[in-house]
């Protein structure tokens, strides 16, 4: 994925401002931007603007470059995907019917990349029979057309026609950039932490953010497979296109687990699930009173180990994590074979680095028979990579 190429088509719209959110988000992905704009988009924001986040000189006019005579030729070929964002309906037209008549245009007739079109206009103009007809036929011929949001629009009307947020659009990039490995393949991811009520105000939780297994999420899709994320509450937006299952409590978490694990390949078991609750949770708020106060806990299903128990009946590979604290591998070890599991993921939560709540993650791959592999520290999207890659190994190889 690193240093693959993009160029960003900005079209005429009010929406281009959010065009170069895009393109940030692009170039904190590690790939590389070129910006063609036409000229209408240069009146709602400047070349600079893209060129400054960028770092490329944007392309606006047919012979803004002299040097570079066949740029309309090489821009649409040497690209992995060309992002038409906004696309107006002035675009989507020419496009579907072979009119290059400016620099955007010209380059789209000779293009040989991926092209994603998200289209934001009026609602009354996107819903326009001719515009729809042209999406159809861009959308026969092989773009990937991303539908624009429903809401309030910058004409005052309310309907169909918003440009997606940016990051929903990245993550609809990446998944056209990314290999299809996984395609086939159904795999439940578990995310974030449990919270055990107390009281209807106070819960017991811990620090874990959701980051690890959303990043699992993300990369399987991605990567073409069908995800089932089981999520406690985080503050992390679930990437779309996904089956999404929010809980609360561990026991929420066992009762969505054990309603998707039918037909799934992999089960990634990130989410630190709190071994404890409360025997009971008081209907009212708990009054201050006595000068101390104890609550008496009882054990939580551990879900890991029921799918473990009964996985000769579901047969898929089934990945762990461990958090520790000290003995790292010893205590992973206990857990593989514990809980019947395929591989284990520990985590060294004692480092500032890794773990709960960072961006990066360093961590040790532990195998059913014995095997240990270290990972460099790394981002979390990055060591999710890495897991899916051991876990389709381990799939591949399984009768
Ligand atoms: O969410 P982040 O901030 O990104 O942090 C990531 C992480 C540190 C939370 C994550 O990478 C991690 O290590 N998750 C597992 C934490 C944990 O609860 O470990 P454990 O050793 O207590 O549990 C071992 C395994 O059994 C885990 O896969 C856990 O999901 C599972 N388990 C545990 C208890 C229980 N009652 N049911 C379970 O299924």
């Amino acid at each position: 994925m690193k240093g693959k190429k993009v160029l960003v088509g900005v079209t005429g719209g009010i929406a281009a401002y959010k065009a170069a959110e895009l393109v940030r988000l692009l170039i904190k992905a590690d790939l590389r931007v070129e910006v063609a704009m036409t000229r209408s988009a240069t009146r709602f924001v400047t070349p600079l603007t893209f060129e400054t986040l960028s770092g490329n000189k944007v392309i606006a006019g047919m012979f803004d470059r002299e040097d570079m005579a066949m740029d309309h030729i090489r821009c649409g070929q040497d690209a992995d995907l060309i992002i038409i964002a906004p696309a107006t309906a002035n675009i989507v037209g020419k496009i579907a019917h072979g009119i290059g008549d400016d620099f955007l245009s010209t380059c789209m007739l000779a293009a040989t990349a991926k092209a994603l079109i998200c289209p934001a206009m009026n609602d009354h103009m996107f819903l326009n029979p001719a515009v729809q007809d042209n999406l159809a036929l861009l959308q026969k011929r092989g773009f990937f057309i991303m539908a624009p949001e429903s809401g309030e629009l910058a004409c005052g009307t309310d309907g169909p026609g918003r440009l997606p947020d940016p990051s929903d659009i990245l993550e609809q990039s990446l998944i056209l950039l990314s290999k299809r490995d996984l395609e086939g393949c159904k795999i439940l991811v578990t995310a974030g932490p449990t919270t055990e009520y107390i009281d209807p105000v106070r819960y017991i939780t811990n620090r874990s953010s959701g980051k690890m297994g959303y990043a699992l999420a993300r990369a399987a899709l991605r990567r073409g497979a069908e995800v089932v994320l089981v999520s406690g509450p985080t503050t992390i937006k679930p990437p779309p296109g996904i089956v999404f299952r929010p809980v609360k409590t561990a026991e929420d978490m066992r009762r969505a687990v054990f309603e998707h694990r039918n037909g799934c390949h992999m089960i990634i078991k990130a989410a630190a699930v709190s071994d404890y609750r409360p025997k009971e949770t008081a209907d009212q708020k708990v009054k201050k009173g006595t000068e101390s106060f104890s609550l008496d806990m009882v054990k939580n299903p551990d879900i890991l180990a029921l799918l473990g128990e009964t996985k000769k009946a579901h047969p898929c590979i089934l990945v762990g994590f461990a958090a520790e604290t000290e003995a790292l591998v010893k205590n992973a070890r206990k857990k593989i074979n514990a809980k019947n599991l395929d591989m284990i993921v520990a985590n060294d939560v004692s480092r500032k680095d890794a773990g709960f709540q960072t961006d990066t993650n360093a961590v040790k791959i532990i195998y059913a028979d014995g095997r240990v592999e270290d990972s460099p520290l790394m981002g979390k999207i990055d060591v999710a990579h890495l897991i899916l890659d051991r876990a389709k190994a381990l799939k591949d190889e399984s009768p």
